[in-house]
């Protein structure tokens, strides 16, 4: 068994959801309002026997993983160690080393939370008049400094460094949590923020927790005095690159708003929050980085980017997108549709939108001078496609052949990126139209121009839980189905017209649907694959085409696929085309069979409930999906009779 099987099956999720949601009892599964949107009947189900969970107002569901991992805003790495530590669970244990930096990194924790008490008291005392008034001149409330703790670092050396050694800390330590500062020569150290208004940089809470602080940003009190602002430098809590400030403030609102907005300055987020906006977190200054995004799309998809209008900021924002391009990824998720259809979904990992303040104004003044213009700005922020159209092509005149090429220039590669074929085509057009050129003709043009990259995935952590090398496991209907098809994709073509012949439609994306245990998600993926090969190729497609357009983190499980499919190498070819027929037809029945079961238990449970327009739909749905079956089935027959059970025999089904 591998430790998440072990760690599922040691762990009940209604104990697990029942920390966060009032779970009811209803018919043979637990009910609640849904934590992830605003619910105002319960919508939420917990599934007791499938260990599952499912929502029928946002449509958000999976296992106890996805449960944590959506509602701590945890990794998987993350959320399987803290419910492996709840399951008593060992998963590796600690090294002696790894042990070490633990005891060190609550050993700083506790002394940057001491710090924080320290500054915030100090602000509350005759020494913080100043920066009390520098706050009060900058409008923030006591309100707001209370919540984010803000503090003062008085005009000394050694306050701090006295204080914190006094209760014990060594130097050493407080020079690593970056609050102390060596002197160069013989021994002994300062501290590194004097008379600054102090702001703790936190961790994202977890629970009820207050998110733990990891560094600090200070400001002068003076415009005369710089820098401006003074950060904690990298240190084993605080690594810069992978931190938005006040995250541990907003990410209870960007998860219910699911929205989150992103702004370059502390006094942005401090501005934000107290007029109510409490969605907004920061970059600290510099341009998104990969983990910082990674960070908030664990709490939403949905991005906005506020963004100075001075040209530094749009060229920062510029290489923020190059990052955002390449998190413009694909993640499958499952989604009930309106028809009861459980599916897996690739859904777009971002939409970013940009908003451009307005020219010397950051988003602390003008929500400061008029919070329905902030409002506004958010609110009218264009998707990044439409951004770069605006952006790049602001300067060039459309009437010199000269501005045309170099519109194509520009916009060319990143239209060639963008994944989404619906979306590619529609910018393709209105580049088409800019420049009055025959849309097809840019298209070959731009492809030419593509870059042929692949992107580097960071290769995973020691920690995380290691992947399979190698591919095994169950080989069902599914994978003996892709497996035919994999060897010979124009098969597809000629399975689909058999099954319409026998009046049965075509093979679809949701005969692949990971069922059961075991089901795999990949398949999806081959199947996909399968249509477009069949789809776009005007040659006949063949499994080298195949392995192209899947993404490569596919291409182990396609050679799998592929070395299955050369155990029936020695299959005539019309007895492999009729096993295939066979096997489509017993994936419609499991396909159907799985969407069946599933609708029964909600329909009962509606009827339990007596909520009617479930009941209603549920009831339309299950019927049209039981004829369908009784189709498969009379096909099967007439196509089979007789022959049936020998046919399954003799290919060992
Ligand atoms: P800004 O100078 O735009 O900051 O820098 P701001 O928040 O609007 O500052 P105020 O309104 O004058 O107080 C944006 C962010 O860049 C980082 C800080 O995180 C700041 O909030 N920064 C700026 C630094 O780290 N160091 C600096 O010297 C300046
Ligand atoms: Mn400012």
């Amino acid at each position: 068994m591998s430790k998440i099987d072990e760690v599922k099956s040691r762990l009940d999720i209604v104990d697990i959801v029942s920390d966060y949601v009032e779970l009811r009892k209803s018919g043979r599964n637990y009910s609640g309002l849904c934590p992830f949107h605003s619910d105002t009947e319960p919508s939420f189900v917990v599934f007791p026997e499938t260990q599952g969970w499912h929502c029928f107002g946002c449509g958000e569901g999976g296992d106890v993983f996805t449960f944590i991992m959506k509602r701590e805003g945890l990794t998987f790495g993350e959320a399987l160690r803290l419910l492996a530590r709840r399951a008593g669970v060992e998963l590796k244990p600690l090294t002696e080393e790894q042990k070490k930096a633990a005891a060190q990194r609550e050993r700083l924790q506790r002394i940057m939370s001491a710090a924080a008490e320290y500054y915030h008291q100090l602000l509350h005392s005759s020494t913080g008049e100043e920066a009390r008034a520098y706050i009060q001149r900058r409008g923030l409330t006591e309100e707001t400094v209370e919540r984010f703790q803000l503090g003062y670092a008085p005009d000394q050396w050694e306050a701090l460094k006295g204080h914190l050694l006094g209760q014990g800390y060594t130097l050493d330590n407080l020079v690593a949590a970056g609050i102390v500062v060596k002197r160069k020569e013989g021994t002994g150290g300062y501290d590194r923020f004097r008379h600054r208004l102090m702001i703790p940089i936190r961790l994202p809470q977890v629970g009820e927790k207050r998110g733990q602080v990891i560094a600090f940003g200070g400001r002068v009190l003076r415009e005369e005095d710089v820098p401006k602002y003074l950060n904690s430098p990298q240190t084993p809590l605080f690594d810069k690159s992978a931190t938005l400030f006040g995250l541990d403030r907003a990410q209870e609102a960007i998860r219910r708003r699911d929205q989150a907005v992103i702004v370059e300055g502390y006094m942005d987020v401090l501005q934000a929050h107290q007029h109510g906006f409490t969605n907004v977190v920061a970059s600290m200054g510099t341009s998104l980085t990969e983990d910082q995004l990674r960070s908030l799309t664990r709490l939403t998809t949905n991005l906005v980017l506020a963004l100075d209008a001075d040209t530094a900021g749009t060229r920062a924002i510029l290489r923020g997108l190059e990052v955002a391009r390449g998190a413009l990824d694909r993640r499958v998720t499952p989604v009930i549709t309106p028809q009861g259809l459980v599916r897996y979904e690739g859904r777009l990992e971002i939409a970013l939108h940009i908003t451009i303040l307005p020219q010397g104004k950051d988003p602390d003044d003008v929500i400061r001078a008029d919070t329905d213009h902030w409002r506004r700005l958010i609110e009218e922020a264009l998707p990044v496609l439409d951004y770069y159209f605006q952006a790049l092509t602001a300067d060039i005149d459309f009437s010199d052949p000269k501005g045309k090429v170099e519109a194509v220039r520009r916009l060319g590669p990143i239209l060639s990126e963008i994944k989404n074929q619906v979306e590619r085509t529609h910018y393709l057009q209105r580049l088409a139209r800019m420049v009055r050129v025959d849309e097809r003709a840019l298209a070959r043009q731009i492809s030419e121009t593509r870059p042929r990259h692949r992107r580097v995935r960071k290769p995973p952590s020691p920690e995380e839980e290691p992947t399979e090398a190698t591919v095994s496991g169950r080989f069902g209907m599914q994978e003996h189905c892709l497996a035919c098809l994999a060897g010979d994709p124009s098969l597809l073509e000629w399975l689909n017209e058999q099954l319409v012949k026998i009046e049965v439609p075509p093979l679809a994306l949701a005969d692949f649907i990971p069922s059961g245990r075991g089901g795999r998600v990949e398949n999806e993926q081959i199947f996909q694959a399968l249509l477009q090969v069949n789809r776009s190729s005007e040659s006949r497609p063949d499994a080298d085409m195949l392995r192209e357009t899947l993404d490569p983190l596919l291409h182990d499980y396609l050679g799998w696929l592929l070395e299955m499919n050369s155990f029936y190498d020695d299959l005539p070819p019309d007895k492999l085309r009729e096993d295939l027929l066979v096997t489509a037809l017993r994936l419609r029945e499991e396909s159907l069979r799985a969407r069946l079961t599933q609708l029964h238990f909600l329909h009962l449970d509606a009827q339990a409930e007596g909520q009617q327009d479930v009941i209603i739909k549920t009831g339309k749905t299950i019927d049209r999906l039981e004829e369908e079956l009784r189709d498969v089935q009379r096909a099967f027959s007439r196509r089979f009779s007789l022959g049936r059970q020998r046919l399954e025999h003799a290919l060992g089904l």
